[in-house]
């Protein structure tokens, strides 16, 4: 799936994701350095936030109880923040946009 990261400067750029793989693996994968993912992947440390574009939001699911909580933690979260990791990559998602923090923490 082709996935496109917006910076908060207006940067633009398109990297392939793999179908099975998280959007914070895809990120990390692809340099994008707005996304940290300091805890590897566990839903425990919130660097991995970012915003989905709303048309995407229904495609790309909704956070768990655990995740919530988790966003709370996040610098700035917004009603369609996730945590990268667990927003897990299909053929579904090509095409969707992804807004990146100015920081994590
Ligand atoms: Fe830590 Fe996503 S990588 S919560």
């Amino acid at each position: 799936a082709l996935i496109k990261f917006i910076s908060v400067n207006g940067d633009v750029r398109e990297v392939n994701a793999d179908s099975g793989s998280n959007l914070m693996q895809v990120a990390l994968d692809n340099g994008i350095d707005e996304i940290l993912g300091e805890c590897g992947g566990s839903c425990s440390c919130a660097t991995c936030h970012c915003y989905i574009a709303e048309d995407w939001l229904d495609k790309s699911g909704k956070p768990d109880e655990i995740e919530q909580e988790m966003l709370e933690c996040a610098l700035d979260p917004s009603k369609n923040s996730r945590l990268a990791c667990q927003v897990n990559i299909s053929n579904e998602l090509d095409g969707m946009v992804v807004h990146l923090p100015e920081a994590q923490y």
